[in-house]
């Protein structure tokens, strides 16, 4: 089994990795907490590729990151890769978005994960996107997942995300797609 540092401290996400691998070669690992790595990127393929790069030559191992957000329309794609920083926590992000959007009636919106992996010497070998559209509703909706998941609607579900089973979040949502596109990919690179 070769080894895959996952780019981020938060075994949360090394877990969800995980779940998206499991019938795969690699063997994820996190990186070590003092390496810190700022995402200055102006999208977020370029902060995918930026931590997976500057970790994987930091320890000599091929390095999976992945970076996402929450594009809405009307406010012309914010939060955008600012999604993490868009409040002090997930109840006052929504709040937020929610006060900018105000009354406005296109409400389109789409969530978007961006994963690179790179090589031990730091070169990226594989870049993936995966997108998943949906509309902002003008409330919060369900209690399951993170983030603005009680505000994501899906028409073709009529379910938001926080109202969703985990693993039908998991098949239609943007970190999903990425992950299927990224799998044949996988098996083939090391
Ligand atoms: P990241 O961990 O730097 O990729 O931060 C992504 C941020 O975007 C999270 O903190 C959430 O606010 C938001 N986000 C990304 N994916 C999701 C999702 O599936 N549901 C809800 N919010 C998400």
């Amino acid at each position: 089994m070769t080894v895959l540092v996952v780019a981020t401290s938060n075994p949360g996400k090394l877990r969800e990795m995980q779940s998206y691998l499991t019938d795969s070669d690699w063997k994820l690992q996190l990186k070590p907490p003092e390496l810190e790595i700022e995402e200055t990127g102006d999208t977020f393929t370029a902060n995918a590729c930026l931590k997976a790069s500057e970790v994987a030559r930091a320890t000599g191992e091929w390095t999976i990151a992945d970076d996402s957000g929450l594009q809405v329309d009307a406010l012309k794609g914010a939060p955008g890769i600012y999604s993490a920083r868009y409040g002090k926590n997930d109840e006052e992000r929504i709040e937020r978005l929610l006060r900018e959007l105000g009354s406005e009636r296109n409400r389109d919106a789409q969530f978007v994960c961006a994963i690179a992996i790179a090589s031990p010497n730091g070169e990226i070998s594989l870049q993936v996107e995966g997108i998943c559209q949906g509309t902002i509703l003008q409330s919060p909706r369900g209690t399951n997942g993170f983030g603005y998941d009680p505000i994501f609607y899906l028409p073709e579900q009529q379910l938001t995300f926080a109202e969703m089973k985990p693993e039908i979040k998991r098949l239609c949502s943007h970190r999903g797609k990425a992950f299927a596109s990224l799998l044949p990919k996988l098996s083939k690179l090391a």
